[in-house]
């Protein structure tokens, strides 16, 4: 893992990606903050209090904790993200947020088509600087990755429209060992979103093993 700046990555949705990406973070030095309401904040502090590898992230009402944040996560459910994102739009203006959901439809085509779940959540948080990321593997992928010496480095896909926010989700991703790979701005999101039911369809109906992640051989012809 590569040496960044600590960011306080405040996380949305305590769950299987929130976990590992906020358990990814603490190794690589981070201060986490789960941002859950008043109605779940026990769950997620019995979660946090029984996972080694999340000691020292806390739990906090969300807008406040949404107000110190460097990066934001969103790693809600789909369905989950009318009602969780509004309360807070005014307090993620200008903010970089990472979008890692996935909008999952039945027999696992994307439930929207067009345009993209990240543009959606964009709707949701007008000023918000959303950057697609962390949704193409399953969560298993997202806890701390690591590469043998002079071996190829795993591939993280990003796509946005602010170049400022686009660089820290960049940073931050290559202090959690990935190699960030820039694929265009938001509209190219629904790209992700595609890989992600890929992966999905590979791996939780397919058969293939789950740890698998990509990434980028460049050759010279
Ligand atoms: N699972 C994967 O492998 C994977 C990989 C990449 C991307 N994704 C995407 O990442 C997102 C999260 O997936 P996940 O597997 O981490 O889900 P998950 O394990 O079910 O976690 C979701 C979290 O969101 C919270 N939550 C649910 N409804 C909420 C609401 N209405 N308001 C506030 N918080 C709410 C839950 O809180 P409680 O614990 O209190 O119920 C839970 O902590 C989804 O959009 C998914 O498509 C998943």
């Amino acid at each position: 893992m590569t040496a960044v700046s600590p960011l306080h990555l405040i996380v949305l949705g305590p769950g299987n990606v929130g976990s590992a990406v906020a358990a990814a973070a603490l190794r690589s030095g981070h201060r986490v903050t789960f941002a859950v309401n008043p109605d779940r904040a026990g769950r997620a502090a019995a979660r946090v209090r029984s996972t080694a590898a999340l000691e020292g992230a806390i739990v906090a009402e969300p807008r406040a904790a949404v107000a110190g944040a460097d990066l934001v996560l969103v790693a809600l459910p789909f369905a989950a993200l009318d009602s969780a994102l509004p309360p807070l739009a005014d307090r993620l203006a200008g903010r970089a947020v990472i979008d890692a959901t996935n909008p999952v439809g039945p027999g696992l085509r994307h439930a929207l088509g067009e345009p993209s779940g990240a543009e959606r959540v964009a709707g949701l948080l007008p000023g918000a600087h959303i950057v697609k990321a962390l949704n193409v593997y399953g969560a298993e992928n997202l806890g701390g990755i690591a590469t043998a010496p002079g071996a190829a480095w795993p591939l993280m896909p990003y796509a946005g429209d602010d170049p400022a926010a686009k660089a820290a989700v960049a940073a931050f991703l290559t202090s959690l060992g990935w190699e960030p790979l820039d694929v265009g701005q938001l509209s190219a999101a629904l790209d992700l979103e595609h890989l992600a039911l890929l992966w999905i369809r590979m791996v939780r109906m397919g058969g293939v093993d789950g740890h698998l992640v990509w990434s980028a051989l460049r050759w010279t012809p």
